[in-house]
């Protein structure tokens, strides 16, 4: 039985134009071309015809093979390059949309507000001094006027890293570095950096905490001097209708030796919870540089004297911004950093 070869090449031509996709392609190519498919029967049942029309029918079956063939690979490029062509529009950036913003991180606000306390001083043309934060304990109790022993070594829990070297307790040893690198000139600096004390952490104490330091070393410098320059800062800080309080005080490298309080900022002065009911906040330790510290930076006690105040980096942002706890500061809450642009 021979078949209809024009009506077998339009069937399967029309056949072809409708697969859409691979599965349906190959399924073509079973149902025609493969083994058992409808042309290479068709292509068999040669030997059944007349030896005289057996030429002429191979010829055109052979005609139509190659055809079909042919359209065959034409149809499989042409998928596959539509294929291409839907993957590649999936992955299209659209350039038109808006760009997405790039989340930017932001200063901690223990360094914005030691920023703003340099920006005070540099104003007043004092320089940013630093030294190092782990100390030797020559520096940071002996120079300072502590001995070994000296009972006043018990204001400051310090952490030992070994007999002789320590975790420094406050700003203060750095004095020393100051006074040593500038003498005999002048000096008005202030020294920034992190202290470690060996505390019970609690709403206001931290282990690790920031201060400031300040030093001013030359001829004819007085209390006024410190006085003016504490005003001055929490002016700057804090509005300038702050008022200011000097309590005596006692540190070993001062000699006299003040606490600096400034009227609560909530209350002004009335009495209230942040500067429980007493009216004032405290804001530095300060006092004039006693002359064994004078000495042992390199100064004439009888020529310079000095003054020289410390204050607490954190508890100065805890007043400007309201915060109820220290703990906040180095407690990795984004929802607390946030707050400080
Ligand atoms: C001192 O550290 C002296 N070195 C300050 C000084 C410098 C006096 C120069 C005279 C001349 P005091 O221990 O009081 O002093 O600490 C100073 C400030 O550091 C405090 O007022 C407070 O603001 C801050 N501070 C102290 N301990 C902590 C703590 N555990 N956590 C957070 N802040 C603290």
């Amino acid at each position: 039985m021979t078949v209809d070869l024009q009506d077998l090449e339009r069937r399967a031509l029309e056949a072809l134009a409708a697969a859409q996709n691979a599965e349906a392609l190959d399924a073509w190519r079973v149902a025609y071309l493969g083994k058992k498919g409808e042309l290479t029967l068709a292509v068999r049942g040669v030997g059944q015809l007349p030896a005289e029309e057996r030429p002429a029918y191979g010829k055109v079956a052979n005609e139509v093979k190659d055809r079909l063939e042919a359209a065959y690979s034409a149809r499989l490029e042409a998928l596959k390059q539509e294929e291409l062509e839907r993957a590649l529009r999936a992955a299209q950036v659209d350039v038109t949309l808006p760009g997405r913003r790039p989340q930017l991180g932001r200063l901690h606000p223990a360094t914005q507000t030691l920023r703003a306390i340099y920006a005070i001083f540099a104003r007043m043309g004092f320089q940013v001094f630093r030294s190092r934060e782990v100390e030797t304990d020559q520096y940071n109790f002996e120079l300072l006027n502590m001995p070994p022993h000296h009972p006043a070594r018990d204001m400051w829990d310090t952490f030992y890293v070994n007999e002789q070297v320590v975790l420094r307790t406050h700003t203060s040893p750095g004095q020393i570095h100051a006074m040593r690198a500038h003498c005999p000139a002048p000096i008005r600096v202030i020294l920034p950096g992190k202290c470690y004390r060996y505390e019970q952490v609690t709403m206001r104490h931290e282990m690790q905490f920031h201060q400031v330091e300040g030093l001013a070393v030359g001829r004819n410098i007085t209390m006024a001097d410190l006085k003016g320059t504490m005003v001055h800062f929490a002016r700057q800080m804090f509005g300038e209708e702050r008022r200011l309080r000097f309590r005596c005080s006692y540190f070993p490298f001062t000699e006299p030796s003040v606490e600096v309080d400034m009227d609560c900022i909530m209350c002004k002065g009335a009495g209230c919870r942040m500067c429980k009911q007493t009216g004032w906040l405290e804001i530095a330790g300060a006092g004039m540089v006693h002359p064994v510290v004078l000495r042992n930076g390199g100064y004439d006690p009888a020529v310079v004297a000095g003054f020289a105040f410390g204050m607490g980096v954190e508890r100065i942002a805890i007043l400007k911004h309201g915060i109820d706890d220290i703990r906040y500061f180095h407690g990795n809450d984004l929802r607390f950093v946030q707050q400080f642009a």
